[in-house]
């Protein structure tokens, strides 16, 4: 199974990509493909530079990557109550090559952040936009208060809660 990872944050140590990795690992037999957003960095995107650019080799770069995939995971950090502008971006110019950005791949949504809220807010919105992106969605599950959650030296989130639900959405895999 090719699994695609990817936290949607540009930030160099995202917690939000350290768990998509954490999340991804424990997909059995899993081959596993990091995304790292930093490498699908574009102009912000606007109606007038897609006249100019068209669509830019990135934004088809992440496109294909997504469509090679058999399972989406992804974690999603958050800005102000939404995205970060990082994945927007990549998002929005994704989008005009073909609305169903996830072409109607397995997708499992997770959202952490380092207060108590988890990143909800997020991750609400990503799931209920799913559908109109073609999403099939697992599960959607978030994370509060990753660093007391997260144990940097085995590399594991240590709270049974969330790794309960995990599982679980990883046994519907099967
Ligand atoms: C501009 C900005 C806005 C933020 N807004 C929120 C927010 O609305 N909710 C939240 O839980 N954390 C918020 N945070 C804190 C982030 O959750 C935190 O920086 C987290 O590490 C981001 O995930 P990442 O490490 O994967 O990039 C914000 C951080 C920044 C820099």
């Amino acid at each position: 199974m090719k699994v695609l990872a990817i936290g949607a944050s540009n930030s160099r140590n995202s917690i939000n990509q350290t768990l998509v990795k954490y999340a991804a690992s424990l997909v059995k037999g899993a081959e596993v493909n990091v995304v790292d957003l930093n490498e699908f960095e574009m102009p912000i995107f606007s109606e007038d530079r897609e006249k100019e650019l068209g669509s830019p080799q990135q934004a088809q770069q992440f496109f294909k990557l997504i469509g090679n995939s058999d399972l989406i995971v992804i974690s999603f950090a958050e800005h102000n109550g939404s995205y970060t502008a990082a994945y927007k971006n990549v998002f929005d110019w994704t989008s005009r090559i073909d609305m169903k950005v996830f072409q109607g791949k397995a997708v499992i949504m997770l959202a952490t952040s380092p207060g108590p809220g988890g990143a909800k807010s997020v991750l609400t919105t990503a799931e209920n936009s799913a559908p109109h992106f073609g999403a099939e969605v697992l599960g959607t599950i978030s994370l509060a208060s990753f660093y007391d959650n997260f144990d940097f030296e085995s590399g594991k989130v240590v709270n049974n809660e969330f790794n309960k639900k995990l599982t679980d959405v990883i046994e519907t895999l099967n």
